[in-house]
């Protein structure tokens, strides 16, 4: 056996050489990090569950032709991926006032915002991922305004595309933070989808109960973040009952 090159190690997921050039895999960890990994804890099943829960919303969007940097699921913490250079910014899509922008602005946590709402935070842990505009993107050079546009299309889209999934099954989309990155094929280049979808970078909150399906659940110290992340699998229809049902025995198939 040989052993795999590692290409990076962030909080949440590994990346290494995948089996082609251009290719990664991305193995998702069971870290659970906030505050840029002021808190860290391991939670058994989180990287399984957000292995799944992104294969299926990355398969559906290239299935809808918005381009994304999946190519198919490997085994259950791992995903076949095409490299992209990342856009060092952090976009988020806000539908629904929570988190930060609470605190910002002095808006309640649950207020319903006017339209949706595009930000944009400077990758960078020393910095603390500071939120700059347009003018600093396009400025210093971190994207160009084309690819800017493009980013923000895309960011448009998903939204729907993710708005409409979570509504389906109970599920408000609060807002989510999506990276993207710039593809490469021969002599065109094209923004595409990278990083992850999951509850680890969505707000998903139960439309009856208002319970809260996602991160803020290890942020706020309210546990139950595998139950919350399982039961968001589910009604997603990725884990069936049965599967689940493996681990506490046999089931009369009827
Ligand atoms: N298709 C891709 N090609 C290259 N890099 C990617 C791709 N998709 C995601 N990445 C990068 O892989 C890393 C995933 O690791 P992880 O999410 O754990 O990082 P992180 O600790 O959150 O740090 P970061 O601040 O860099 O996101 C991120 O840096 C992300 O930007
Ligand atoms: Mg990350």
């Amino acid at each position: 056996m040989n052993r795999r090159r590692k290409i990076y190690e962030g909080k949440a997921k590994v990346l290494y050489e995948g089996p082609e050039p251009g290719t990664l895999i991305q193995h998702f960890k069971d870290d659970a990090t906030a505050g840029n990994g002021a808190k860290h804890e391991v939670i058994d099943g989180k990287g399984v569950l957000n292995n799944r829960i992104s294969e299926f919303v990355f398969s559906k969007l290239n299935t809808l032709g918005i381009p994304t940097h999946f190519v198919r699921r490997i085994n259950m913490r791992e995903q076949l991926i095409r490299e992209v250079e990342i856009i060092p910014i952090e976009v988020v899509v806000r539908n629904v006032a929570a988190g930060s922008l609470c605190k910002r602005l002095g808006l309640e946590s649950g207020t319903q915002l006017p339209r949706s709402i595009i930000e944009f935070y400077y990758k960078d842990d020393a910095l603390n991922d500071p939120m700059v505009s347009e003018e600093h993107i396009t400025a210093f050079g971190w994207a160009t305004p084309q690819e800017l546009d493009d980013i923000m299309a895309l960011a448009v889209r998903v939204n729907d595309f993710l708005t409409g999934l979570f509504m389906g099954v109970g599920i408000q989309l609060v807002d989510f933070k999506i990276e993207c990155g710039r593809l490469f094929e021969g002599d065109m280049m094209r923004i595409v989808l990278a990083d992850e979808i999951s509850p680890d970078n969505c707000r998903l909150w139960d439309v009856k109960t208002r319970n809260k399906l996602d991160k803020d659940r290890f942020r706020e110290d309210l546990g139950g973040l595998v139950d919350a992340y399982r039961e968001v699998a589910q009604r997603l229809g990725i884990l069936v009952e049965a599967e689940n049902a493996l681990t506490t025995g046999p089931r009369l198939v009827q």
